[in-house]
Order: C-alpha cells, then structure tokens, then sequence
C-alpha cells in the first residue's frame, strides 16, 4: 500500500521511530542525508523490510508519499529542521503535515507553526520522551499545532505511543508551541528527578559510607513504594553494575562531570521569562554547571579541605532519606505544572492540565507512580499548585520534616543538596503568610520611590525616609 506517513532521519530516534510504526502495522518511507545508511536500515529491518520503502532523494521521497502526507522530521534541533522543512516546501501540498519530532525550543515550534500557516502547509511540533527504548516500543508524546491537523496524525502516534492501563500516551496540549514547551518542562524536571536522587545517592555514599551495590540495594526498595519510578529503577540498576576492566563498581570510576544539551536550562530560562519559582530546577541546572568546573572543584577541596564528612551515628536513616525525596520531589512538581498552569495562561494554549500528568504516566523518562496521582489531584483543581491537593497534603506534612532532617544534617557535614534544599525552601516560603518582602519593597522605596502597599490599605505610599515625607 502506498504510505501517507514518511520520516526524515535515520539516526538511533529516527530508525527506531520508524520501525515501531512499522511495527504497528503502518507502511512508511524513509530518507535519510546520507543514502548509504538508508539502505543499511532497510535492509536491517527484517520482517519488518515490507512496512518501508526505502528513498534516496527528497523527491523520490515526496513522490513516495499519498497526500495528505505526514512527513515526520528526526534531524537534530535547531537550523537543520528549518533547512530541512524550506527543502521540503517546494514539493508538498497544502494539505500535508509536516511533524518536527525533535527537541525544539518551543519558540521555534511556534515560528514555524506561523509559517505554516501564512506559506500555505501544515505544521505539527511534537515532543517525544523515552530514549531510544521509547522510540522503538512506545513513547511519550506531547502534541502542539493546529488540531485538525493532530487529529489526522493521532492515530499513527497514538498506536506507536506507550499505554497507561490501555490508554495512550499521546495528547495534543495546545497551538503552536505547546507541545514542546511541555516537552522542556518534562525535561527541567527529569533533570531536577535526577539531581534530587544524586543528592541522596551522595549523602549514602559519603555520609553514610556505604558501596554502591548497597545503594542499589536501597534504591531497589524504594522502588517498591511511593517513589517508584523509571529514574529510580534505573538508578539501582546502575549502582549495582561492576566494571568488568577495574572490577569495581562502574559509578566508582565515572568522571562525575554532568553532560547537558540544553532543555533543562531552557526550563529555568523560561520560568523566569514567565516569572514562576521552578527553584528546585533551577537548582538542579546549576549543580550540572558546577559540576563542570572539575578543576576549580579540586582547587577548592585543596585550599579547604573536602567538604563531605561523615554524618554521625542515627541522624538520618533510609526511610527519612527516602521521605525527603519523596517531600523533594512534590514541591519539584509542583513548581513544574504551576510553570505550565502559568505559560498555559501567559500564551493562551489552555493546557489540559490532568493530560500533562497523565502523558507522562508511561513512556517518558519521569515517568512514576505518583504522576497517576497528580492527574487525579489536578482533575479537580486543574491550575492550584499541587502542594495544596489534599493528598500531597498529607504526603507532604508526612515528610517534609525529614527533608528537614535530611537537608539540615547534609549542610551540617558538607554534604550538599542543592535541589533537596531548594525544595525545602520552597515548601518553607510557600506557607508563610507574613513573608520578609515587607523589607524589600521598603528597600525598593527608600532608594528609588518606588512606593509600597500598607497593610489592609488600598493604594500606594512613600515612607518618610530621612524625617521626611517624600
Ligand atoms: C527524553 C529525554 C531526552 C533528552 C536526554 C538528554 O525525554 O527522552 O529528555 O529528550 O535528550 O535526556 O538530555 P541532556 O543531554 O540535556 O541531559
């Protein structure tokens, strides 16, 4: 059968994406820069060899396609998706759909959404969550661009996507943008995830003194509760490899020196764009940034002597340890769907709140347990911070005493929890009601006039700095 579903760019994403909707029972043709490896992959498709037609130029991949064509673009983010779609644009129609699948900053989407619109085509940018596993066998997927055009695409992406008890993991979340703007909150907060769970790998390993095969242990546990999660599962399965070369544990001899390609910094970058607090993302990007400074981080532990000690007899234990990640983790997600609630008003998209959760139950990289929960919180109450969501209520004054315990103790031997510490405060400065901005705005107005409120009172004031009533 002639396919209608195309993709460009066969490396590892690509490839995979294009046999799981094979896989799925969709003819599909491909194209790939490099035409060698073109015939590589089809030829490597095995039973599957049917499903594909392989094509060596653009145009022969065109012509390939029955309109309206869904042609979906893997090439990496940035100018080469613009290249690749003003290649494209000479030999589509107006009804076909062009689906950039790639990690776009979310303002491109938006671009080429609107020229789209004005050059006469249709343009989708979706976020793809999951690795190269999730490609092949079901990922998460974040939708944005006109509806009708989704709607057309939906079945494709809803059959190659993961399912949660049966249902799929792929939602379209608004115009334009939308759907890679979720995507970038998925990945601040995957990274805020990872850094939360390191934090606590650290204070085992350094302040407690354990191997990390014990730490797997521990991690394994934990993975059979609240905090079960695909990050947590795969950090047991890390910390409990030997390295066949130095017969140590591998995470014993990997440089600790975080690598990033950039979505987690745009995160932060468009929280305070939006003016939300996403701390503990904030946090967990910084740490990556200060990881990096492997020599200055040897300079210092000269000058001062390494800063994590011991941490003594019972002060913390694995269940507080456990708890605090788990009170870490809420107020990391609550500032994550308060960002999207934010940006979702910001630039009009009318984000389905609960679908966001519920995307992300299965298939993408944070997915967990608790995501099912927020869906249910966020169904009733789809734009209050989840903080507030009775059940995290009661999860929340069940733990955050150990964060506590956890962060205080940390600071206390120099075992540093950057994003654990930022959650706290978060959690901290979101339940005082009298706060110490009272100070700052008589700052602001001291120096520079630039008036405050007084309590109860309607209007703005000067204070009488220096005697007098400005
Ligand atoms: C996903 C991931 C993926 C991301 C990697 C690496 O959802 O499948 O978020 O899109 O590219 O996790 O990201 P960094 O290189 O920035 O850590």
């Amino acid at each position: 059968e002639q396919p209608t579903v195309g993709l460009i760019g066969l490396g590892t994403m690509g490839s995979n994406l294009a046999l799981n909707i094979a896989e799925n029972g969709f003819d599909i043709a491909v194209y790939n820069r490099t035409v060698a490896r073109t015939h590589e992959f089809v030829e490597e498709a095995g039973r599957l060899k049917d499903k594909l037609t392989g094509t060596d130029t653009l145009e022969q991949f065109v012509a390939a396609l029955k309109s309206p064509r869904k042609i979906i673009l893997m090439v990496p983010a940035g100018s080469i998706v613009d290249d690749q779609i003003a290649a494209l644009r000479p030999l589509i129609e107006p009804e076909d759909i062009i689906i950039d699948a790639g990690n776009a900053n979310f303002g491109d989407s938006n671009r080429r959404a609107a020229e789209a619109l004005e050059q006469g085509f249709r343009f989708l940018g979706i976020g793809v969550s999951g690795g190269e596993e999730g490609a092949r066998f079901g990922p998460s997927i974040m939708g944005g661009g006109p509806r009708k055009a989704w709607d057309e695409v939906a079945p494709v992406l809803e059959a190659i996507s993961a399912k949660y008890e049966g249902q799929a993991c792929a939602t379209w979340m608004g115009e334009g943008g939308a759907g890679h703007f979720v995507k970038m909150v998925h990945n601040g907060i995957e990274y805020a995830d990872m850094q939360m769970i390191a934090e606590v790998y650290g204070i085992l390993r350094d302040g407690m003194n354990m191997s990390a095969p014990d730490i797997a242990n521990v991690f394994a546990k934990w993975n059979e509760g609240p905090l079960q999660s695909y990050l947590i599962e795969i950090s047991a399965e890390v910390a409990k490899v030997i390295d066949d070369k130095a017969g140590v544990p591998i995470l014993d001899i990997i440089l600790d020196r975080a690598g990033q390609k950039g979505t987690g910094r745009w995160t932060a970058i468009e929280a305070q764009h939006l003016g939300t607090p996403v701390t503990t993302i904030e946090a967990a990007v910084a740490a990556r940034n200060i990881s990096a400074r492997l020599d200055q981080r040897k300079s210092g532990e000269e000058i001062y002597s390494a800063a994590p000690s011991p941490i003594t007899g019972d002060a913390i234990t694995i269940d507080m340890l456990e708890n605090a990640l788990l009170a870490g983790k809420i107020a990391c997600y609550a500032q994550g769907f308060d960002m999207l609630s934010a940006a979702s008003k910001t630039y009009e998209w009318g984000l389905p709140m609960p679908d966001v959760a519920e995307v992300w139950r299965e298939g993408c990289i944070i997915r967990s347990a608790m995501l099912n929960d927020m869906a249910e919180a966020l169904k009733k109450t789809p734009d209050a911070n989840l903080m507030f969501a009775p059940f995290f209520v009661e999860r929340l004054k069940n733990s955050h005493g150990d964060l506590r315990q956890v962060v205080s103790q940390g600071a206390l031997t120099g075992n540093s929890t950057p994003a654990l510490s930022a959650g706290l405060a978060y959690f901290d400065m979101m339940r005082t009601g009298r706060s110490t901005a009272n100070m700052i705005q008589a700052q602001r107005d001291f120096f520079g006039a630039h008036t405050f409120e007084r309590i109860g009172e309607e209007g703005a004031h000067n204070g009488p700095w220096n005697g007098t009533d400005k």
